[in-house]
């Protein structure tokens, strides 16, 4: 392969390469339908369960909990049409506008079906939680609010949330994809939460929901499967593939995040001689994604010359397309020549120095 410098890993990673071996290994000899009554697939539902097992102790989450799905995608669907189906008179869903798409477009099809989605309001870059409070009504069907916001990295306060919404019996949903393996997660803060593989050196194609209150109907319905709530023949690899880059992914989280810090202050530094750049960094923010402006340049065009430089980086995040303002920038800067000029770097334990360097030496050819 070419030269390539990578910085887009909240778009998507590499499969782990421990991954790549077990996954094999169960697509040549764990292959089974996990609901055959016959010996093999007796085995393979054995092998698979073990890693489903470890899977949610190394979350500390009952097994029961965790539901497979396609990606964070299905199961931000099946937890808020689920609801819906369950409690068709709460029609009032409380939310955030730095959703991701996958969040902001089933709430788009609710409100079309006469649902009232409000938004949280921000005050001085952080959600304003008083304001939640007083927004919380009889017919609330849930407060969901995204984990670790995709463009700028900025933690949202999970724990104080979720004290004000079992104070009113409102459950609370959250979209982890950004969080899970990337920083320490309690489940203790949510009602329900989704996840992803692909964004955690698992397989695509596979994700989860974890859901600690049994009250969610199911939206696809056929033949057996490893959960009532979703039918069909479970994905073996898929499942053990996203089971062990989890595992690996908590495992060594405390290096991870170690080395990704490591890898930002050393940015930061360096890139501390460019001018126009401005370091967008929320009050509380992860490690792993950077978030700078290039004052005065198309964010679009930013990452077309970079790209041309084999440094690979995004506007934003990779659904949310061609906006030419950054919401989640404008959010925390209230600046717009912030939010029309910013680009997303997304780090990895997997990042090299050297790579940094050649962003550095990459982003100074462009601004010049
Ligand atoms: C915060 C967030 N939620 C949901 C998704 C969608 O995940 P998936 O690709 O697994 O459907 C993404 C991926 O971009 C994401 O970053």
């Amino acid at each position: 392969m070419s030269v390539m410098n990578y910085f887009d890993y909240s778009a998507t990673t590499p499969l782990s390469m421990s991954v790549n071996q077990l996954m094999q290994e169960v697509e040549t000899s764990y292959f089974a339908n996990i609901n055959a009554k016959h010996d093999f697939g007796v085995r393979s539902k054995a092998f698979v369960q073990s890693y489903i097992d470890t899977m949610a102790k190394t979350l500390s989450i009952p097994v029961s909990s965790l539901i497979f799905t396609s990606g964070a995608t299905e199961s931000n669907n099946m937890i808020l049409f689920g609801l819906a189906k369950s409690y068709p008179h709460k029609k009032h869903i409380l939310t955030t506008s730095l959703e991701h798409h996958s969040m902001i477009s089933p709430c788009g099809e609710l409100q079309r079906q006469g649902y009232e989605i409000e938004f949280i309001p921000y005050t001085q870059g952080q959600l304003d939680l008083i304001a939640l409070k007083n927004m919380i009504r009889e017919d609330t069907l849930c407060v969901s609010v995204i984990a670790v916001e995709s463009e700028t990295g900025l933690l949202h306060p999970l724990k104080s949330i979720k004290a004000i919404c079992d104070e009113r019996q409102v459950p609370l949903h959250s979209d982890m994809t950004q969080a899970i393996g990337k920083i320490k997660v309690d489940f203790k803060d949510v009602t329900y939460a989704s996840f992803s593989s692909h964004k955690i050196y698992g397989p695509k194609g596979i994700g989860a929901c974890v859901l600690l209150k049994e009250d969610i109907k199911p939206l696809i319905y056929g033949g057996r499967s490893l959960s009532k709530l979703r039918a069909g023949t479970p994905p073996n690899a898929l499942i053990v593939g996203f089971a062990q880059s989890c595992i690996e992914a908590i495992q060594n989280l405390e290096q991870r995040i170690h080395d990704v810090e490591q890898l930002r202050k050393y940015f930061v530094n360096e890139c501390a001689s460019i001018q126009q750049l401005h370091v967008n960094r929320p009050k509380n923010g992860v490690p792993h994604i950077l978030n700078i402006s290039l004052v005065k340049c198309d964010r679009h065009e930013v990452v077309r010359l970079l790209s041309l430089e084999h440094c690979y980086v995004s506007a934003s995040s990779a659904c949310s397309g061609q906006e030419n303002v950054s919401k989640a920038v404008l959010t925390i800067t209230q600046n717009m020549d912030y939010a029309t000029s910013s680009i997303r770097i997304s780090l990895s334990h997997l990042t090299t120095k050297d790579e940094i360097t050649s962003l550095i030496k990459a982003l100074k050819k462009v601004t010049l």
